[in-house]
Parts: C-alpha cells; sequence; structure tokens
C-alpha cells in the first residue's frame, strides 16, 4: 500500500511548503482540479524539483467524448505526471479509446477510473444513472477494467469486492481515510489503515490529517510504519 498526500492548501507556496517538510519520505502528492487551474505546470515543477523522486497524482477527472478525452490525455503525456483520472461514465469507448492512444508511449502513467462521486446520496446518485451507487459502481469498474485501465478510485468499501470482480492487480485508490481515526472533517465515511489493509486498497488519500496537523512529517512517518 502506498500513501498519497493531498495538496489541498489554498495558496501554491503553501502546498509547496508542505512538500518542503515531506521531501524525504517515498511519497504520491495528489495535485487537484482547484490547484492545477490555478498554479498549472509550474507548480507540478516545482515538486519534482524538491525531489524528483515524488509521484504525481493529477486528479483532472476528464469527463468528455472521446476524441476530446484521448487529446487531452495525451497532452497530459507532457506534464510528467505519473498518475491521472478519467470519469468511468464518459463510457468505455471513451475509456478504451485515452488508453489506445497512450499506446504508443513506453512509459504512460497510471490511468485511473472515477466510479461513484461518493458526494451523491442515493436519490441523488439515481436521479442520474437510474441504478444504485454500488450497482453502477460495480459495473463502472468493470467498464474500467475491460477497457485496459489499470484501477479505480473508489471508496475503501468497495475495494475488495471491485479485485473480486475484476482483477487482484486492479487498482483501487481510496480516499476519506483517517489514518488512526481522526476526525472525520466532512466525509461521510471513513476508513482506517487497518481497514484499508483488510480491503486490499493499492494507494490511500490522505489529507487534513496530515496538512493541519502540528507536525506534518511526523504523521506522515507514523503513516509509512503501518503500510
Ligand atoms: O482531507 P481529506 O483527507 O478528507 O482529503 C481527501 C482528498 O481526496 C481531497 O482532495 C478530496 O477532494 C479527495 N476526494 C475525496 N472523495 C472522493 C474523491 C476525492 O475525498 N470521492
Amino acid at each position: 500500500m502506498q500513501l498519497c498526500v493531498a495538496l489541498d492548501l489554498p495558496s501554491m507556496s503553501e502546498n509547496l511548503e508542505l512538500v518542503k517538510k515531506l521531501r524525504d519520505y517515498p511519497l504520491w502528492l495528489k495535485v487537484g482540479l482547484r490547484s492545477y487551474i490555478r498554479d498549472g505546470k509550474p507548480f507540478l515543477d516545482e515538486i519534482k524539483k524538491i525531489n524528483s523522486s515524488f509521484k504525481i497524482f493529477l486528479d483532472l477527472k476528464l469527463y468528455d467524448i472521446p476524441n476530446t478525452m484521448a487529446d487531452s490525455a495525451e497532452s497530459i503525456m507532457q506534464l510528467n505526471v505519473d498518475m491521472f483520472n478519467i470519469h468511468a461514465s464518459a463510457g468505455k469507448r471513451a475509456m478504451s479509446e485515452v488508453m489506445s492512444r497512450l499506446e504508443k508511449y513506453e512509459d504512460r502513467p497510471i490511468v485511473l477510473a472515477v466510479t461513484a462521486l461518493t458526494s451523491f446520496s442515493e436519490d441523488e446518485f439515481s436521479a442520474v444513472y437510474s441504478e444504485t451507487i454500488s450497482t453502477k459502481a460495480d459495473q463502472f469498474a468493470k467498464d474500467a477494467y475491460e477497457a485496459g485501465l489499470d484501477g479505480v478510485v473508489s471508496s475503501v468499501f468497495e475495494s475488495n469486492s471491485i479485485k473480486n470482480i475484476t482483477s487482484d492487480n486492479f487498482l483501487t485508490l481510496t480516499p476519506g481515510i483517517r489514518p488512526f481515526g481522526e476526525s472525520s472533517d466532512d466525509q461521510q465515511r471513513v476508513a482506517t489503515i487497518e481497514m484499508a489493509h483488510k480491503e486490499r486498497v493499492d494507494f490511500i488519500v490522505v489529507g487534513r490529517p496530515i496538512y493541519k496537523a502540528q507536525n506534518p512529517s511526523e504523521v506522515v512517518e507514523k503513516i509509512l510504519k503501518e503500510l
């Protein structure tokens, strides 16, 4: 299991301060839509300057027509990131087109699919997809697997069943982690590292329990020991 730290601080300088504090650890760093829109590629470059072995997960959740998604995926190749994600609900054809466009690159990033956004209530979800969340999330995971993606973003509690219906090697990345049972903040369903282990999660995403701590590197060190 690997640790991915969410860089969700309000400015690029605060995010980079955090990255500097964590420079000695083997980490994935998650750059989201807001940071990327605001700070762009220079932010990604600054991260790699601090430690070139940091891995970057660009969390942009692409959703568009297949050709535009594939074009965008190819542009992401120029950013030197190690992982990015697309929406499974864009459809199997869009996912396949993204993967076949990346085929020619020897060293392509890991590509994950977003199944069901966890912000949806059951009612809100079925108004859009006419299915229950769990049925549709399983279907999305299967589609992503068949389209040749590397894995999915899911809740911890779905990880094991997703691997059972796809493959043990199909990756799961899960937010909503409170490593040692800390405050859940605004997350509805949170899980500890122990639960993530039981559910065979590959990447845990942790934001606030790290960047809001008095001593973020102490928390990171403690988490890494548990992985
Ligand atoms: O601070 P916290 O550990 O809750 O941060 C979790 C990160 O994962 C945030 O960047 C949040 O946007 C992201 N995320 C999430 N739930 C999802 C997808 C992404 O919490 N379903």
